[in-house]
């Protein structure tokens, strides 16, 4: 059984385990997607979306959940990594997800890491986004610096998709995907947050213990861009979903 609280504007359902955020995550996903087929998604990569990924394709497989009509646009994506490269987060959609539903490829947009001009990209994907009338419903994580997406503390509120660096933190945080720290990509291209603030409704998953104390500063402390995940408070339609781990921070 889940607990609900609210602290400001900020919703938060508090689940027992990682396993039961994945649930009603997916739950939140796929009702959206009933009620909408036509809708459009923000997603997010990383380790903490993986088991809601995974519940969606369950109901995709068992439930017949539709995406054929859905389109979606990705947070980031590393510079320098094509999507066949397997560290890229065009490849782990595909492989966590796109490759599992009935979602048409050519609607899914992930950021390009090997535009030539990346200013001219990143505009572009501001465009494709504004021609889909805005993200209906966006995904996030949170890094444990606070960042959203790839926007590292400092970044500024009304930032767009852009070309960024990453922190050390983040490198060391992400090393772990890669085969040594040396690989891990040092730039990004990711959406802003002011991209993220205009989606209508927003979803944020944090689990695990190395998460309560950023998660707790993201809702309670004053909006601020040293935790971006504070301008969060700012939006209407808001909700965190988090273990027992995170809200033990609250
Ligand atoms: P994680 O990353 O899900 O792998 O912890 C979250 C993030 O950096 O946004």
């Amino acid at each position: 059984m889940v607990k609900l609280k609210k602290i400001g504007n900020i919703k938060i359902i508090i689940c027992q385990d990682k396993q039961e955020v994945a649930q009603e995550g997916a739950k939140i996903f796929a009702e959206d997607t009933k009620e909408n087929p036509s809708i459009v998604l923000g997603l997010a990569t990383g380790e903490t979306p993986v088991g809601m990924y995974q519940e969606l394709i369950r109901m995709h497989k068992e439930e017949g959940l539709d995406f054929s009509r859905v389109t979606s646009f990705n947070l980031d994506e590393y510079v320098g990594l094509s999507g066949d490269h397997s560290q890229s987060y065009r490849y782990f959609m595909d492989d966590n997800l796109f490759n599992h539903i009935n979602i048409d490829k050519a609607k899914t947009h992930v950021p390009s890491g090997i535009a030539e001009d990346v200013s001219v990209s990143c505009q572009k994907y501001e465009g494709d986004i504004k021609a889909q009338r805005g993200i209906d419903l966006q995904l996030l994580g949170i890094g444990s610096n606070g960042h959203i997406a790839f926007n590292e503390p400092g970044s500024p509120s009304e930032s767009r998709t852009r070309e960024v660096g990453l922190t050390e933190k983040t490198i060391k945080d992400n090393a772990r995907f890669f085969e040594n720290e040396s690989e891990v990509p040092r730039k990004a291209v990711t959406m802003g947050i002011a991209t993220i603030l205009e989606a209508k409704k927003i979803v944020l998953l944090a689990t695990g213990s190395n998460k309560a104390e950023v998660v707790a500063r993201a809702i309670k402390s004053p909006a601020t861009t040293d935790i971006p995940a504070s301008f969060l408070q700012n939006h209407p339609d808001c909700v965190f979903v988090i273990d027992q781990e995170v809200a033990n921070g609250l």
